[in-house]
């Protein structure tokens, strides 16, 4: 199978609407939670604009150990009371975070990360993880993206069922 990276056209919510459509071609048949991962974490990092790190962590019942990824090698394990990503975690919010300086607590995997996004992935009411997004860029994430990146990960849950 090939799949290409489609050009995103319209508004933001238009292009999420395409990138979730393609998210979901791309997990469809498969339950394998590492393989789409893989795969939503290499397209969305090449989809989308200004991204310096797109992957998952993954709950082990104690803390969040790194899973697939794009971008420079991260922190391997995340305790639930630490970072963004355990914010995400703990509280089961979608965290978007505008300056990472400052958030208390936040752990800088990458120096060049500016503003986060983190989704937390909820399955039948456990906790499956986090999808986490890096930018270099301040206040890079909107409400627009929140929205379109909460599809995804929704998408991915939901592969998992
Ligand atoms: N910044 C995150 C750590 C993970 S990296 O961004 C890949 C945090 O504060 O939880």
């Amino acid at each position: 199978m090939t799949f290409t990276v489609s050009q995103l056209n319209g508004s933001k919510p238009e292009q999420y609407a395409q990138l979730v459509e393609q998210a979901r071609a791309l997990l469809a048949g498969e339950r394998d939670r590492i393989a789409n991962a893989a795969n939503l974490s290499a397209l969305v990092y090449h989809a989308l604009p200004s991204l310096n790190w797109v992957g998952f962590y993954f709950y082990d019942g104690n803390e969040l150990v790194v899973g697939p990824f794009q971008g420079l090698p991260a922190c391997v394990r995340i305790p639930l009371d630490k970072g963004v990503c355990g914010a995400a975690a703990r509280t089961r919010e979608t965290q978007r975070v505008a300056d990472v300086h400052a958030f208390p607590g936040h752990i800088a995997c990458d120096s060049a990360s500016r503003s986060e996004l983190v989704v937390p992935l909820v399955h039948d009411g456990e906790l499956v993880g986090v999808f986490d997004l890096d930018s270099p860029e301040p206040d890079r994430f909107d409400i627009d993206d929140q929205h379109g990146l909460e599809a995804i990960a929704r998408a991915f849950v939901e592969s998992l069922a």
